[in-house]
């Protein structure tokens, strides 16, 4: 699981803090999601949770940010390696450079956490067959489309099965494709227990997928809560997040008189379907009368 409490973070060159005052929770088998505008400190706190802030980039931290129970101030990161996976923003800074093929790329970790032959080879034909890469498995990375490099930056990830995966916009790259083996991968994930936290500009699958959401605006979280709350609230946009277009078309059929008025605004398409439908009932009584 992932606390973290009343934690600040300033980069060594900046005069102010990418995080102010943060504080939230992600329980086992929970996956919360971060939404926030460029700049609001999503990648920052990826790095903060996975260990890389501060101890890579140097900077000064105040606060608790503890992972499975462990201090991650006092815990060096070669500790953290098989609990915390970070799949970073640029897939393209994730591949090794070392190894030749993709299936070799995927292997690497765990090669170096001594894992036998015979089950790394499952491992990696798993991680490979769940995330569509197995034609590519031969090739160079460095042959891929950015796509494919997406996949297996989040591949060499998950193939170590960490307790803890961050994953800073992993479908940024990926047609829809993609997207649904990325998320279908992480919902496998969710119900063996890993704790996901889940940065991601795809609302529709985020309000679908994640327990809570975080918004980050300003350095500082501003909203916490389910999807429904979070997403729907009317300040999503203030924060630099565009709202889906569900709570738009039922935000303005409010105004107007036409969403049932004790109905919290939808963000998947059943909920405002079931809404609407529930309005043109109504609608259809009010003429029968
Ligand atoms: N290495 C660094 N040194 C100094 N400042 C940095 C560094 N990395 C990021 N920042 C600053 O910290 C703030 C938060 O950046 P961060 O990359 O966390 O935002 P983000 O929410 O991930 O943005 P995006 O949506 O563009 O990925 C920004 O003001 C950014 O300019
Ligand atoms: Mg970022």
């Amino acid at each position: 699981m992932i606390e973290v409490k009343g934690f600040s973070f300033t980069y060594p060159t900046a005069s102010r803090p990418a995080l102010h005052d943060i504080g939230f929770e992600v329980g086992p088998h929970e996956l919360c999601a971060v939404v926030g505008g460029s700049g609001a400190g999503k990648s920052t706190l990826a790095g903060v949770v996975s260990g890389t802030i501060p101890h890579l980039t140097g900077g000064s931290a105040e606060g608790l940010v503890q992972v499975n129970g462990r201090d991650l101030a006092d815990t060096p990161l070669s500790g953290l390696v098989g609990e915390v996976g970070l799949v970073m923003q640029n897939p393209f800074n994730q591949i090794s450079g070392a190894r030749f093929s993709v299936r070799e790329e995927i292997a690497f970790g765990l090669e170096n956490m001594g894992v036998p032959r015979d089950e790394m080879a499952a491992r990696v034909d798993t991680v490979l067959r769940d995330l569509g890469l197995t034609k590519v498995r031969d090739r160079s990375p460095y042959e891929l489309s950015g796509g494919q490099q997406q996949l297996l930056a989040i591949g060499s990830v998950l193939v170590m099965r960490p307790a803890v995966m961050v994953l800073d916009e992993p479908t940024s790259q990926l047609d829809a494709a993609g997207s649904a083996l990325v998320f279908e991968a992480l919902g496998t994930l969710r119900e063996q227990g890993v704790t996901t936290l889940l940065i991601e500009h795809r609302m529709e699958r985020l309000a679908r997928a994640a327990d809570h959401v975080l918004v980050l605006h300003g350095s500082t979280i501003v909203a916490k809560g389910s999807p429904g709350e979070v997403l729907a609230d009317e300040r999503l946009e203030e924060w630099g997040v565009a709202p889906l277009r569900y709570t738009v078309a039922a935000r303005r059929a409010a105004a107007r008189g036409l969403w049932p008025g004790a109905r919290p605004l939808p963000v998947t398409l059943d909920a405002a379907a079931e809404g609407f439908g529930a309005t043109v009932a109504h609608l259809d009584r009010g003429d029968r009368r």
